[in-house]
């Protein structure tokens, strides 16, 4: 594949911005590991392969998204788990095979899957072999940002390549728990080359989307965690039965103090406040001077949330990525080509 040369388009605020972010990590990245070694990510990268690829991928998106409103969240947190497990390569996405029965996507349950494949069927019909799982994956993200969560448009550098090896065990050492205390939860993003900066701004994608009583069953019984909101447990308590009951495992929004649960912003940082958030890995971004400092500071300033969302989302997809000859282009995200 050729690489694109072309400088980014022209400006939008956000882009200079973002633009010396993606300088920072990039130098970051250079003086480490040996996945690094590859050309790194670019802006616009297929502006002269396929044009149309990011607008393809948005106008799917955006359909999706206003016909489920839940989708946005499933997108994004596909995206989150691609690139915590074996980098961004879209090895999420692989379907087991008879050769390969225990894959990623086995571990933890996901939505999301058929629509990705929607998209890229999009993408493939107006260039086909051109266009990334793994790009895809980030561009839907964002996309998912600026639909459910009105963000200004930004952009995402692409040029990643498609993994071939997905593997079920990688799943939980990388994967956070939603148990994890705060050492915990700084040390796994640390793993990633993340910070605890981006720990408190990524976590704020809990404001939208869905969970299930078993993760926080365990901060409402047989006692109910100090740290929540007694009002916020006592109606927690009326959906989510206790374990052994027979009451099954309800689905909850993340965010069950908005009017719409799905939409992406920083209310995430006001019910931490209020301890009105569902998982003890939430509730721990309280939990010491600094990050309670910055989740006070995103409650109260949407904006800069928004504004270091947008970053970080960029950061985190440079992770592990396979970028040049590495790797490959799927012809259908879901299975590896043969
Ligand atoms: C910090 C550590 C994190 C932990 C422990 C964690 C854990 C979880 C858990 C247990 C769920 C509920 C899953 C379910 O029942 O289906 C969930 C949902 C979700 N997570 Fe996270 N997560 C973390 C970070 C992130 C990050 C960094 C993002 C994205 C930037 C993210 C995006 C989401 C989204 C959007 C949902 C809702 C998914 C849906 O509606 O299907 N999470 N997370
Ligand atoms: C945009 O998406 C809709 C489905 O949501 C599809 O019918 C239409 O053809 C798409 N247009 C382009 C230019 O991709
Ligand atoms: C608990 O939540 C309620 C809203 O349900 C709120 O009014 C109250 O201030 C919260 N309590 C604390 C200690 O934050
Ligand atoms: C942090 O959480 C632990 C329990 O997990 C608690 O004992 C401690 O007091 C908390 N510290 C702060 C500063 O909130
Ligand atoms: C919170 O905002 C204040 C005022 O802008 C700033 O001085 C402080 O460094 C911020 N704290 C964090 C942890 O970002």
């Amino acid at each position: 594949m050729t690489m694109a040369t072309s400088p980014p388009p022209p400006c939008r605020k956000q882009q200079s911005m973002l633009l010396l972010m993606a300088f920072v990590v990039a130098a970051a990245l250079s003086t480490a590991p040996s996945w690094a070694q590859s050309p790194p990510l670019q802006y616009n990268f297929y502006g002269t392969s396929c044009p149309q690829a990011e607008a393809t991928v948005r106008n799917v998106t955006q359909g999706i998204i206003s016909n489920d409103r839940t989708m946005g969240a499933a997108f994004m947190r596909l995206f989150f788990h691609d690139c915590f497990v074996r980098g961004c390569d879209a090895s999420i996405l692989i379907d087991p095979t008879s050769s390969n029965p225990q894959v990623e996507k086995k571990a933890i349950a996901l939505r999301g899957y058929a629509e990705v494949n929607t998209i890229k069927a999009a993408v493939e019909a107006v260039c086909p072999g051109i266009v990334s799982c793994a790009d895809i994956l980030a561009f839907a993200a964002r996309d998912a940002a600026v639909v459910s969560g009105s963000f200004s448009p930004f952009d995402m550098p692409s040029g990643r390549r498609d993994g071939t090896v997905s593997n079920f065990f990688d799943v939980l050492q990388n994967i956070p728990s939603p148990i994890n205390k705060l050492p915990d939860l700084i040390s796994n993003f640390a793993a990633k080359g993340l910070d605890v900066d981006d720990l408190v701004t990524l976590s704020g994608a809990h404001s939208f989307g869905k969970a299930r009583c078993s993760e926080c069953n365990g901060r409402l019984y047989p006692t109910v965690d100090p740290t929540m909101n007694t009002t916020y447990a006592a109606a927690l308590k009326t959906v989510c039965p206790a374990p052994g009951t027979g009451g099954g495992d309800p689905v909850l929004n993340n965010n069950r103090v908005a009017a719409d649960p799905n939409v992406l912003s920083n209310q995430y940082y006001g019910n931490l406040v209020t301890g009105q958030v569902l998982f003890v890995s939430d509730q721990q971004l309280t939990n010491s001077t600094y990050t309670a400092a910055k989740v006070a500071n995103y409650s109260a300033d949407a904006a800069l949330w928004m504004q270091q969302f947008a970053t970080a989302l960029v950061k985190m997809g440079n992770i592990q990525v396979l970028t040049g000859t590495a790797g490959q282009v799927r012809k259908y995200c879901n299975v590896v080509n043969s």
